[in-house]
């Protein structure tokens, strides 16, 4: 079904845009330096397969940390709840995501969620397979279910642009290596890490996957239960906990809607029993959010009363 641009929301991405200017693209990514400060878009998917949109959501974005909750459905689905956080913790950390200082201070050097670098390495670590390919192929399978697309891709340029850069990652994974929280090689960690955040789409299927979450899991175009009811209820309290890193308490407080930001400037939004959002504004603010992609997601929620609190 096309999606239909709507009105009102063009005349909330048009007020969210002022705030572009305040933001700065990502570049320690060397690929996503490139993207167009200026650009926002937001894509809302209904249960029953409407859409509504306002600016370009044909533009693809990868995930980056959008796809920490997409592994991490997957790893408590093939690990269960018990072996996952026995291995990572539940508790935000008021750190930056891809902090260092906390992991020395924790024993036995468990990450504190998994929404931060270091808890998503070790998720990621943890989604079986026999080869990186064979875990890879399982992950974005699992994304084209979600988003009911069969073509959705990874970025090769992107994922060989951070696999390059990817320094502080690999110094939490040998750090993590160092205290047997991650077994495998780490250059075969960082090679699987980094392609799942250079899995693009755009934000309609992106607003498709947040839909699932909204709706505990079930897609109900098709009648499926991707994702157990207890596992999707997991992801999408993470998204209100650590969903923005150290940003996320203001969140919850000014817009109270599961959410989880990327550094592409992407934002999927799961809108509890309603819809699911997806926002791309790639001009970051300090703590690595979408800087009007939140202030669009403060518009929506204050228009149409969402916040779930
Ligand atoms: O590991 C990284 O640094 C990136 N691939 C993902 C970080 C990210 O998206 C943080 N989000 N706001």
């Amino acid at each position: 079904m096309p999606c239909q641009s709507n009105d009102e929301l063009n005349i909330l991405v048009k007020e969210a845009k002022k705030y572009t200017k305040d933001g700065k693209v990502a570049d320690y990514i060397p690929a996503l330096g490139r993207a167009n400060p200026h650009d926002l878009s937001i894509a809302i998917h209904y249960p029953d397969g409407q859409c509504i949109s306002a600016g370009d959501i044909e533009r693809k974005i990868t995930l980056q940390s959008i796809s920490k909750v997409i592994s991490l459905a997957l790893v408590l689905m093939d690990k269960g709840p018990g072996y996952v956080f026995e291995r990572v913790g539940m508790e935000p950390t008021g750190d930056p995501f891809n902090s260092i200082a906390k992991l020395e201070t924790l024993s036995p050097a468990k990450p504190l969620n998994p929404m931060i670098n270091a808890g998503a390495l070790v998720v990621t670590h943890m989604i079986e397979g026999k080869n990186v390919e064979e875990r890879f192929q399982r992950l974005l399978s699992f994304i084209r279910e979600m988003a009911n697309d069969s073509t959705i891709d990874y970025s090769e340029e992107v994922a060989q642009s951070e696999y390059k850069t990817s320094f502080l990652n690999r110094s939490l994974s040998y750090f993590l290596k160092q205290h047997h929280v991650i077994k495998e090689d780490v250059e075969e960690l960082i090679d699987l890490y980094t392609k799942q955040c250079a899995i693009e789409m755009n934000s309609l299927e992106l607003a498709r996957i947040g839909m699932i979450f909204a709706m505990d899991g079930a897609d109900p175009q098709s009648g499926k239960q991707i994702i157990p009811v207890h596992i999707a209820r997991i992801c999408k309290t993470f998204m209100v906990t650590c969903g923005m890193y150290n940003a996320s308490g203001e969140f919850a407080i000014k817009i109270g809607i599961p959410a989880k930001s990327g550094v592409s400037g992407g934002i999927m939004g799961a809108v509890p029993g309603k819809f699911g959002i997806g926002i791309f504004g790639p001009a970051l603010d300090k703590k690595g959010n979408s800087i009007a992609g939140i202030k669009l997601l403060e518009l929506l929620s204050e228009t149409y009363k969402l916040s779930m609190f």
